[in-house]
């Protein structure tokens, strides 16, 4: 039996992303027309044994939050809850804190995933190394350039026996050029060295008399205080992938994780790219139009574009590279030449 995390992050979160994300929360962005999570949620969905989904997060359980659960628990048949934290604990803390949840049930092992990555999610393939070798840590990783690197978690491992030597998070010089994609696969041993940071940051507070403040001792940074931490120790290994894999930090990186995952579509959901039709719109390569949107017949859309819910685009309308979010209207100035406004 299997489980998976999301860590969705919370208002004060992507803060590159505003301000997209005043309107709708960040994790709820589409990306390739679904929510940003969603993607993470089919892939998990996908995996043998699957119990139970969890979303970590420090939003309040608003309408658009709940509403996409119940749409999701109905659409995948799964469980898919909300666990809020009472203040933002960073990205080990939350696992920490609600360990009993996590572990209900004994599941074998738990995926965790962070909310802003876009992926192909190879969790099997993750799920066979955990079961050839099981170790506490096993972490997803691609390769960078030297430059890239350093703007991620860079990782040192052993080339034989893919353990993690060295963890450095964001370095300022290079390190190495494979790098964490933020999507791991922990035993549930993982959450032993977490323990150990919480009673190590608690009796640090009581030693310095900050408890109380903030960051609390509950606050556990999953990066510096565990990976780096306990890396060449045994307990933290890599699994490499070439798969895709990006970053969604701000508007210009969905728009990139947009056009990874629509050229996905053409093997995982053909349905849902949009085909040339006699009277319809011109298409150019990937293109996702919800099924509610109105389109003119001659616009011309593509590639790497995604219409979303309730949009109306006008004739004439040319469009590349763009998502258009729920409700907004195109027309171009001339409209459909008639002189009158495109309805
Ligand atoms: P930045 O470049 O500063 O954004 O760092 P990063 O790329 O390492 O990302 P960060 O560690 O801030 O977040 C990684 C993932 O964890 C994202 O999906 C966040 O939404 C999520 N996250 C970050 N902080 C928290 C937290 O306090 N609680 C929860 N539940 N999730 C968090």
């Amino acid at each position: 039996m299997l489980k998976a995390v999301v860590l969705i992050g919370g208002p004060q979160k992507g803060t590159r992303f505003r301000p997209l994300s005043f309107e709708v929360p960040k994790p709820l962005f589409p990306v390739a027309g679904v929510p940003m999570i969603q993607h993470h949620i089919e892939a998990c969905a996908q995996v043998p044994g699957m119990q139970e989904i969890l979303l970590i997060g420090f939003y309040q359980p608003d309408e658009p939050l709940t509403r996409f659960l119940e749409a999701a628990q109905q659409e995948f048949n799964l469980p898919i809850r909300y666990l809020q934290e009472f203040a933002p604990l960073g990205t080990g803390g939350g696992l920490y804190h609600f360990r009993d949840q996590i572990l209900a049930g004994g599941p074998e092992a738990f995926f965790v995933l962070n909310a802003d990555v876009c992926s192909d999610f190879p969790l099997s393939a993750m799920l066979a190394a955990h079961r050839r070798q099981p170790h506490p840590f096993l972490l997803l990783g691609t390769t960078a350039n030297r430059s890239q690197s350093l703007n991620y978690g860079c990782i040192v491992e052993n080339p034989e026996t893919h353990e993690v030597l060295h963890y450095v998070e964001k370095p300022s010089t290079f390190v190495s050029d494979i790098i964490n994609c933020g999507i791991y696969l922990f035993s549930p041993e993982a959450l032993k060295p977490l323990r150990d940071v919480f009673q190590r940051n608690q009796q640090d507070q009581q030693l310095d008399g900050s408890s109380g403040s903030w960051p609390g001792a509950g606050t556990i940074r999953l990066e510096q205080d565990v990976f780096t931490a306990l890396s060449g120790q045994g307990q933290i290994y890599v699994h490499l992938t070439d798969g895709i894999w990006s970053q969604i930090k701000s508007a210009g990186s969905a728009l990139y994780a947009s056009r990874l995952y629509l050229n996905r579509y053409q093997l995982t959901h053909p349905e849902r790219l949009a085909q040339l039709t006699p009277g319809g719109p011109c298409i150019r390569g990937n293109v996702f139009i919800h099924p509610t949107a109105k389109v003119a017949s001659s616009a011309v859309l593509g590639p790497n574009v995604s219409i979303g819910e309730g949009v109306t685009i006008g004739e004439g309308v040319r469009l590349r590279e763009s998502i258009v979010l729920h409700g907004a209207t195109l027309q171009t100035e001339l409209g459909d030449g008639s002189g009158q406004k495109w309805p």
